[in-house]
């Protein structure tokens, strides 16, 4: 679960945890593992990651942290929106939300895209 650490993403994420799913949640900042002891709390297992998911790098954090482990379900969640109209936006934060809400959803190994939502 991608974006675990507020919002629609927290919401989902608990949910998960309820229904018995052991999850990898990421997010950007340190919130991520404040969510995951909630989460824990829910008797599942949970790993935390810190990962800015608009890089490749962050992406192949995300990846390695899966361990080679079965994903039933990817919930691609993570994102930002920037606000005002778009011809009034800066490039810079376009390309970042781009970077993250699209190119940052996919997981880099065919091997492992589960239903991917
Ligand atoms: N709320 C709405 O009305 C609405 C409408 C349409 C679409 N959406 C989309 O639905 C998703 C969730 O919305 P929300 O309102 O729940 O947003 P939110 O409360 O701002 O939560 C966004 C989550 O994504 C994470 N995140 C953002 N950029 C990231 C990055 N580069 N790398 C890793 N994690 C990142 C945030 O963690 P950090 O703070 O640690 O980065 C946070 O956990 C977003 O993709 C949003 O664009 C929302």
């Amino acid at each position: 679960m991608t974006g675990a650490s507020t919002g629609i993403g927290y919401e989902i994420a608990l949910q998960c945890a309820r229904h018995g799913f052991d999850l990898v949640v990421a997010a950007d900042e340190s919130a991520i593992r404040d969510a995951a002891e909630l989460f824990r709390r829910e008797g599942v297992a949970v790993d935390p990651i810190e990962a800015d998911l608009a890089t490749t790098e962050g992406c192949d954090r995300l990846h390695a942290a899966l361990g080679g482990r079965p994903v039933d379900a990817l919930l691609a969640n993570a994102g930002r929106g920037v606000g005002r109209a778009f011809l009034d936006q800066d490039w810079d934060d376009i390309r970042y939300v781009i970077d993250t809400n699209v190119t940052g959803t996919r997981l880099p190994d065919p091997e492992d895209r589960p239903r991917h939502a």
